[in-house]
């Protein structure tokens, strides 16, 4: 079956994923800037990745926006954040991206990635600046939020090859 791997990247994280993806299933690999559903609608498997941006997954309108088009699609959702891959989480940011009726026609899977500041361009670094004086000004801070200030300083790279895992086993099942 025809496989492609899609993705928008800011700092990289989500690329690399991707890329091990692509590698892995020997899809085709594009970035989501240089598509659109015509594109698309040449494969079987769609498996698309975005990273989280305050619980959105960014770029998910291509997918989102061509449901009725993709209904005969297998769609493979995966993003990736900075927040440990809790299952409160991963519910919390599928439910905020997609309805129940969404969440039947796809298979979903959050990685984590990490956080790079100097990587981000000015919009972000801004966001981010103003997320960091929040927390900041928090009296008490979760783990999360000190790891998330000491990342401002240090980058961080939790991402692993062996998160893909259970993507890649459910796809290689489709075929
Ligand atoms: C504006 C902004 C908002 C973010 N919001 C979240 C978030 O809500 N949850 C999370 O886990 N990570 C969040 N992150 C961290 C990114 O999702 C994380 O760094 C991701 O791995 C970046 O992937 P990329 O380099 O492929 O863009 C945010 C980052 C930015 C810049």
């Amino acid at each position: 079956m025809k496989t492609v791997v899609v993705y928008k990247s800011i700092s990289g994280f989500t690329k690399k994923y991707a890329e091990w993806i692509s590698e892995e299933l020997r899809a085709d690999l594009l970035r989501l800037e240089k598509i659109n559903i015509s594109i698309l609608l040449k494969y079987d498997i769609i498996i698309y990745g975005g990273s989280l941006h305050a619980v959105g997954i960014s770029g998910i309108n291509i997918i989102k926006n061509n449901l009725d088009k993709l209904r005969d699609k297998n769609i493979i959702i995966f993003t990736t954040g900075a927040s440990l891959p809790k299952e409160s989480i991963v519910s919390e940011v599928k439910d905020s991206n997609f309805s129940v009726e969404e969440q039947k026609q796809m298979q979903f899977y959050y990685f984590r990635g990490g956080f790079d500041f100097n990587k981000l361009n000015l919009i972000n670094k801004i966001l981010m600046t103003l997320l960091k004086w929040k927390i900041k000004l928090k009296r008490h801070k979760t783990p999360d939020e000190k790891g998330m200030l000491a990342a401002y300083s240090k980058p961080m790279d939790f991402t692993k090859k062996k998160n893909i895992g259970g993507l890649l086993d459910y796809v290689r099942s489709l075929r």
